[in-house]
């Protein structure tokens, strides 16, 4: 992999600030879904690994939480800027362990310090309320306190920035953290891991266990010492997850699954709409939650968004997220591959027609060619299911209350977009769409400053954000009387 700072390849569980084997220096292997190939094998851990982080975290709370927030802020620069300057081998690390072409990976280091950084300097804005009492004598007031430990369990494709964006603002809240990362990218979060080290965060306060992810998953959910979860991934898994953490009533946020309508009115600048379309549909080959999943396109200008996209989908160039000429990557393993060309065939049995795409070569068994599909109905699985791969659905519509039932007509609501430049329809069809989420004339819309999280079974509570922090914030309310 050639890393200029080989250190940074950690492949043992990090706990109370040692690297430790798993349970009887079991290990698995984590792979390279490019071509197959062994990128490393990783400390297999389960109950009793995860009991001990749970611990170190517990006793590394008493200290960090006493800790001013300037000081936790000063341990959080320090250790953006060590991930700033180790940018490079943390994507290529990034890129071994996921697919993703290596400049989506930078991309992704840049986008997962961003959130170190904003939280450092959210750490110093906690601020608490006062209130004019009901009584002459009472005098009432709010402070903010941090949960306590949380548990954070991230997904794979973001194996760094889901993490960073978890970790950071449980620290600058005065939380301690339970990683565990996706078991296919547990060599991200482990360099994230070391960085903090050298950046002097304490032991214990930051700790990563990966392995048996049932084992795991329910000593976090048990554990009345675990205050809190936080999940980024399926609406399955987080259904499962919550109802794991109601046994001692844990605090939850969930970023789950999404179904992201992409709408084009037609007045939209159609090359601004396929760009926007480009970018939210392809990064990550198609795995992201916030992914445009359907386009509902006006029928005045379907055909011409249709042959733009269908062009600009064909310079995509397919291979090796090591390769620099690279545009799109592998799908993470050959049952995603295998689940998207099901959805693919679901839908062309059902009338709909593959505009471009399915006949392209692919470099190998992890590969989904980007891929068009018009006729597309509301009864076909592409429709109605979160796609997480690089296929493109397109239906028409002739109103703007039909596009707006078309794009709500799904459980779920984290993200979406349109396309338009009448000012009064932005503002109607905005506040119409039920999501968390809206994109105008945009499809890049993830950044630190905003609140990122969805409704409806997309899930509960913000990252990023000045909202981010009150996901790791109790609130408790001081009377004072006999005053
Ligand atoms: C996700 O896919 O869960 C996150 C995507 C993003 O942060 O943009």
């Amino acid at each position: 992999m050639q890393l200029s700072d080989p250190a940074l390849f950690k492949t043992e569980a990090y706990i109370n600030g040692l690297w430790t084997s798993g349970a009887d220096g079991q290990t698995y292997p984590v792979t390279n879904p490019a071509n197959g190939e062994t990128v490393a094998a990783v400390a297999f851990c389960g109950r009793q690994e995860t009991v001990d982080a749970i611990s170190a975290a517990e006793q590394a709370q008493i200290h960090w939480r006493a800790l001013s927030a300037k000081e936790r802020a000063k341990l959080l620069k320090a250790w953006h800027s060590l991930i700033g300057s180790a940018q490079e081998d943390l994507a290529r690390i990034l890129t071994a362990e996921q697919g993703k072409p290596l400049a989506e990976a930078r991309g992704e280091i840049a986008y997962g310090a961003s959130y170190v950084e904003w939280f450092a300097e959210e750490a110093k804005r906690v601020y608490g309320d006062t209130i004019p009492g009901p009584s002459p004598d009472k005098r009432l007031v709010v402070i903010k306190q941090p949960v306590g430990v949380v548990a954070c369990i991230t997904p794979w494709n973001f194996p760094n920035a889901m993490l960073a964006r978890k970790i950071a603002p449980a620290l600058a809240a005065g939380c301690t953290v339970v990683c565990k990362p996706a078991n296919e990218t547990p060599l991200s979060a482990f360099a994230l891991a070391e960085l903090a080290e050298r950046a002097g965060i304490p032991k214990g306060v930051i700790n990563m266990v990966s392995g048996d992810t049932v084992e795991i998953g329910k000593e976090l959910t048990s554990s009345p010492a675990v205050r809190k979860l936080s999940f980024t991934g399926s609406t399955a898994v987080g259904k499962l997850l919550m109802k794991q953490c109601a046994e001692t009533v844990k605090r939850t946020s969930m970023e789950l699954g999404g179904n992201a309508p992409f709408i084009v009115f037609d007045d939209a600048d159609i090359d601004e709409a396929v760009n926007g379309a480009m970018g939210s549909k392809f990064r990550n080959a198609g795995q992201t939650c916030v992914c445009a999943n359907r386009f509902i396109v006006h029928d005045t200008v379907h055909d011409e968004f249709v042959e733009k996209l269908s062009a600009a989908t064909g310079e995509l160039t397919m291979g090796s997220g090591l390769d620099e000429s690279v545009s799109i990557g592998p799908l993470i393993h050959e049952a995603a591959a295998r689940n998207v060309n099901a959805l693919i065939d679901d839908a062309t049995s059902l009338g709909a027609s593959v505009v471009s795409g399915t006949s392209r070569s692919l470099p190998g068994a992890c590969f989904v060619a980007p891929s068009i599909l018009t006729d597309v109905t509301d009864e076909m699985r592409v429709f109605k299911e979160e796609i997480f791969g690089p296929v493109a659905p397109i239906l028409r519509f002739s109103s703007d209350e039909e596009a707006i039932q078309l794009a709500n007509a799904t459980p779920f609501g984290l993200a979406c977009y349109f396309y338009s430049r009448d000012v009064g329809r932005i503002w109607r069809v905005s506040e119409a769409l039920e999501f968390g989420i809206v994109g105008i004339n945009e499809g890049m819309i993830s950044n630190e400053a905003a609140p990122f999280g969805g409704v409806k079974e997309s899930g509960q509570g913000r990252e990023g954000s000045k909202y981010g922090l009150d996901d790791y914030l109790e609130v408790k309310y001081l009377c004072m009387g006999g005053v």
